[in-house]
């Protein structure tokens, strides 16, 4: 198939399209670059030997530039990723958030539906669940109270989805839950590359280990958890990539609407993974016990088995690759792209 990717600069776009050219699909990328680097493109196409990218910088709010992109470049599918993402920033700005994700999406899948292409990967979170009502988090596990807007955005995002599909069945969409992705590229060629202090756990780590930052603030000893530091699921963003492939292959057998969590369904704690990268890596990572943050909860993690089930798909990644990945990615990188 032929996929439009927005957001296919991004952390989780670009190594998404790597798995789509692996798996024989063609893909035609909108960007506006807002939080990435055209420099990710180019080490994709040197990853799996093409000459470059099909890319349009492109701003999904811009109406005309994506009919654009449609009309030179026909697709069958749409893989959404674009969107700001920061959970903190979208409490100081939530007009934006609200104006960039929710606009920017409805101007998107208006002018899908012109051009005839009614098929869609949404990138969902499981921030969507709040503090989740059953642990392990099952797609049947109602949506919670999201904190901020960014979460706001996810969820209201779905149901603006799911109203389409209701009204227009001939619509394929498939929401995509992702638990915590982390990792990067086993070349080391791409990874994650959050603009000043990471907001994310692994990064934060990696830059510790590199020697950007003087040590690890854990937020919170004192949860209801083993060794009372919250607790996610963390999985590989090459096994994340290929979960869209497998949601692709759903589209082609015209699912309809669907929903699937995409995690390993494994909780790992603060200490857990701060220990796996110091076994991994044998870096040493200082870190301080600092308060809770607000806004977290103490545990989230995926039953994963209704993706397992019907997609065919299982994360294959341990923490210990994740961790050795991300490092190899950050001290290639030292700087980012
Ligand atoms: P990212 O910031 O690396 O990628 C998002 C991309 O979208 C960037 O390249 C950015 O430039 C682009 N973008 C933003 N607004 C745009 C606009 N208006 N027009 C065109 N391009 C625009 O983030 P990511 O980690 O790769 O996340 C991809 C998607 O997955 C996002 O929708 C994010 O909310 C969602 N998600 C991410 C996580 C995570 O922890 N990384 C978890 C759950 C869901
Ligand atoms: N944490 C620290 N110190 C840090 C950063 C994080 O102790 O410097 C802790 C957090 O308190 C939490 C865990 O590490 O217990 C993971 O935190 P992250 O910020 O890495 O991830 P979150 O689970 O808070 O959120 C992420 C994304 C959201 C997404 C969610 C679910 O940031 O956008 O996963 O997919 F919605």
């Amino acid at each position: 198939m032929k996929i439009l990717v927005t957001g296919g600069a991004g952390f989780i776009g670009s190594h998404t399209i790597i798995e789509l050219y692996n798996a024989g699909h063609k893909v035609v990328v909108a960007d506006n670059l807002c939080n990435s680097s055209p420099v990710a493109l180019q080490r994709v196409a040197e990853i799996i030997h093409v000459p470059e990218i099909p890319f349009f910088k492109a701003d999904i709010r811009d109406r005309a530039a994506l009919d654009r992109v449609l009309t030179e470049h026909p697709c069958d599918a749409c893989i959404h990723f674009a969107g700001l993402k920061a959970v903190g920033e979208s409490v100081t700005k939530p007009w934006e958030y609200y104006e960039n994700n929710i606009s920017g999406t409805l101007v998107l899948l208006d002018v899908l539906r012109q051009h005839g292409c009614k098929n869609l990967i949404f990138s969902s979170s499981a921030t969507v669940y709040g503090d989740p009502a059953v642990i392990p988090i099952t797609e049947k596990c109602p949506k919670g109270h999201c904190t901020n807007p960014y979460g706001q955005t996810k969820s209201m995002l779905e149901e603006i989805m799911m109203d389409m599909h209701r009204a227009d069945p001939t619509w394929n969409i498939v929401l995509l839950r992702y638990f915590n992705p982390v990792g990067a590229h086993p070349s080391g060629r791409i990874g994650e590359n959050p603009n000043g202090i990471p907001n994310n756990l692994m990064p934060y780590i990696t830059q510790v280990a590199v020697g950007k930052r003087a040590e690890l603030g854990v937020f919170g000893d004192d949860y209801d958890t083993p060794d009372g530091t919250g607790v996610r699921d963390y999985i590989h963003v090459v096994d994340l990539a290929r979960g869209h492939v497998a949601a692709l292959a759903a589209i082609e057998r015209h699912c309809g609407l669907a929903i699937y969590n995409l995690g390993t369904g494994k909780g790992y704690s603060v200490l857990d993974v701060v220990h796996a990268f110091e076994r991994s890596t044998g870096i040493h990572i200082p870190y301080r016990v600092l308060p809770r943050r607000t806004g977290d909860v103490a545990t989230s993690y995926s039953d994963p088995a209704k993706a397992a089930r019907e997609l065919h798909w299982t994360a294959q990644h341990d923490l210990d690759d994740m961790c050795r990945d991300a490092w190899n990615w950050q001290q290639q990188n030292p700087e980012g792209f």
